[in-house]
This record gives C-alpha cells, structure tokens and sequence, in this order.
C-alpha cells in the first residue's frame, strides 16, 4: 500500500530545524523556529524550572493516568494568568492540552462538531501550522485582513470592514500578543473594537495567547484578550508555556472556553473531554506538573517572572541592535518599525528569493514569509546577518 503514496513537504517552520542541523556552515544561523535563545545562542531550561523539576522528582508518587481534562491546579493557575480574577471560574471548562498547538486542534474539533456550518477566520498573514490544523479539524478557513506590508504596521480599517462581514456563528481568530508572524500588535482602543465587532457579528472569538510575558508583561500582554470580556461573553483561548516558560518540549498548554453561565461550562467541558478521549486520551503531566508547581510557590514564581523579564529585555535589546546594524551595513530604509514590533517575530518586508539567498549562500535560515526569529539574533550573529539582509536587497 505504501508504494503509492508521495512524499509531503517538509514542515514550513519546524522543517528548516531539520535543514540548519545538516548545514555543515560553522556561521550558520537559525532564525526559523520560534524558541528563545540566550546571548550565547542556547535555549536554556529557566533555573525556576530546574528546581521545579527537582522537587517533583522528589514528591512524585504515581504515573498513573491523570484527568482527561488534566489536573485542576494547573487550570486554576491558566485562568489566573489569562484573565486575573475578571471571570468567574464557574464560567469556564478548561483542558490542560499537549501544547498550544493540542489546544487549538481540540479548538478546532469542538467548533467542527458543535457547530458544523461554523468556518473560523484568520489573519493574513497568520502563523502557517493555524490553517493546517483547523483544516485538519475539517473546518472552513477564510482569511481577514491584517497586515499592510507597505507600511510594515497593521490595517486596522481593511481588517474591520472584513471582520464586519463575517456571519454570526462564524469564529474568529485573533493573537493575544505577540502576533505571529509579524510582531504587530492591535493598540488597547483596537482590541476594544475588535470586541464590539465581533459581539455585533454574533462572531465567537477564538484567542491563541503563546507569547504572554514576552512583549511588555504578563498583565499587559493579557489586555486584549481581557478587553474582549467588556462585550464578549462568550469565547475560546488557546494559551501555551512553550515560550514564556521555555517548556517547548514538555508540550504544555491548555483550551479555556468562557461561557454565559455555569451550566454551560460544564456542559461544554463534557463535550471537550468526549473530543480529548477520542484524540490523545489525557495529558502528559511533565510540563504542567512544572508549571503548578512554580506558580503555587511565591518565591519560584518571583524567580520566573525575573527569568521571564530577561527574556523580553533580551529579545528588546536585539531588536535596537539589529536596526543599529542594518544601518551601519549600509542599507538605505527605515527599519526603526523593527522596534515597534512585539515578541520573538519580525517581519522585514523579505521576498521568498531573499529567504532563499540568505539560506543557500549565507546558511541563514528564517521562514519562507519572511518571518525572522529576534530571539534567535545575539550579538555574535547581527553583524553577520545584517551584512547578509544588506546583499540580498
Ligand atoms: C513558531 O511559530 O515558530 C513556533 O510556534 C513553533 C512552531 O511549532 O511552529
């Protein structure tokens, strides 16, 4: 049976892993996959982990299965960072989930099952694994509006008018922080408009928070989301700790439904357990176990939210130099909007041929839209790479 069938292409993101690792360039750089590097270009476990780690070694007791919808410390703790004490907690069915990316394919069958004329939305650009697993879900993808490539900012008014189209029942998909792949963010008043939008359109929102902590801050980077509480009241999240707890590969994150009442809540959190049974059956344990454990703690908490902080400040810090070089390599544009935008991702206006050039001649790997990784940028590489994005252009 096998004989048949063709080969798929390698993954957008996660395959340029697999082609920096055969590059046999001792300069090589890897701006591909969205992981945060320290200034000697490690992906370090945080110390609040380490010890985090080192204290369930001691007080695990059992392997044995947890919950379907996972452990109910862990999703006390994810309300908690997501919308303070803004909701009530019986308002909400929470699933611990194998990552961001679980929360969003249970996302995804939920809407196809629940509702099953429902399409979602999503921006253009999006990150490029949204389609792929909403699709794979078997929903409907469209496309908004989002990003003006002329301007290198956001189209706020092409993105209102498409979103004032969408028809009641369809959901919406919006970046809490950080977008991915652009780095461009709605101000406060455009999420407050986002949120009255939708609520007009009958739209569900549906907000996939990666990247909280690593714009400005944990409370900041959940404003959006929060704001969509004013005229919203009901809508889905998809939060993950790969990134703000580097726990990339423990796979931990978890689905948060907010409904109008109690009883709708545990309602739908019967229909998510039914989809998480039908898929990976419950979680892993490792990477939330870590997580409830620092965020019980006072003091392993202060430790992550200073480990957290010297992340962003780091990734910031690489953002002013980067600019500063490019400039100093001689390349006659404005990229002060590198600054402006937030998180691990920047979008520099590069072609598919310049993707190509940097990989094949500079061994510089960034994602095919052009999407490079600042995190990944350390004092050691930016002259390189901005000597490099000066000959391709
Ligand atoms: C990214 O966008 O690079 C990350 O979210 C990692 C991934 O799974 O694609």
């Amino acid at each position: 049976m096998f004989e048949s069938l063709t080969a798929a292409p390698p993954d957008a993101i996660l395959g340029l892993t697999d082609a920096f690792k055969k590059d046999p360039s001792p300069e090589k750089i890897n701006l591909g996959v969205g992981v945060y590097k320290d200034a000697s270009g490690m992906t370090p476990i945080l110390d609040c982990v380490k010890q985090a780690e080192r204290r369930l070694i001691e007080s695990e007791s059992s392997k044995a299965y947890l919950a379907i919808d996972g452990n109910p410390d862990y999703a006390r703790h994810v309300s908690a960072l997501l919308f303070a004490d803004q909701v009530d907690a019986a308002r909400l069915a929470t699933v611990q989930t194998p990552g961001g990316t679980g929360a969003l394919r249970v996302a995804g069958e939920f809407i196809k099952q629940m509702f099953p004329s429902s399409r979602i939305w999503c921006s253009r650009p999006t990150w490029v694994n949204h389609p792929h697993v909403f699709a794979a879900a078997g929903l409907d993808v469209r496309e908004y509006a989002y990003f003006d490539a002329d301007t290198n900012s956001l189209d706020f008014e092409a993105m209102l008018s498409d979103l004032r189209r969408v028809p009641a029942g369809d959901v919406v998909l919006l970046h809490g922080c950080c977008h991915n792949p652009t780095g461009v963010d709605p101000t406060p008043e455009q999420w407050e408009a986002l949120g009255k939008t939708l609520a007009a359109r009958q739209a569900l929102p549906l907000v996939d928070i990666a990247y909280q902590g690593l714009a400005v801050g944990l409370e900041e980077d959940a404003a959006g989301l929060r704001s969509l509480l004013d005229a919203n009241e009901e809508l889905l999240v998809c939060s993950s700790f790969s990134k703000n707890f580097g726990l990339y590969r423990e796979r931990v994150g978890a689905l948060v439904v907010l409904g109008k009442t109690g009883d709708a809540a545990r309602t739908v959190l019967t229909q998510l357990k039914r989809i998480v049974r039908g898929n990976y059956s419950n979680p892993p344990s490792h990477g939330a176990g870590i997580v409830t454990t620092v965020l019980d703690d006072a003091e392993l908490t202060s430790c992550w939210r200073r480990e957290l902080a010297q992340m962003r400040d780091r990734i910031n810090g690489m953002r002013k130099l980067f600019v500063e070089r490019l400039k100093a390599a001689g390349i006659d544009r404005d990229f002060s909007y590198i600054q402006r935008q937030r998180g691990m991702f920047s979008f520099l206006g590069l072609n598919r041929e310049h993707v190509e050039q940097l990989r094949d001649e500079f061994s510089i790997y960034i994602v095919g839209s052009g999407r490079i990784n600042v995190a990944g940028i350390t004092a050691d590489n930016v002259d390189r790479l901005s000597q490099a994005i000066a000959a391709v252009l």
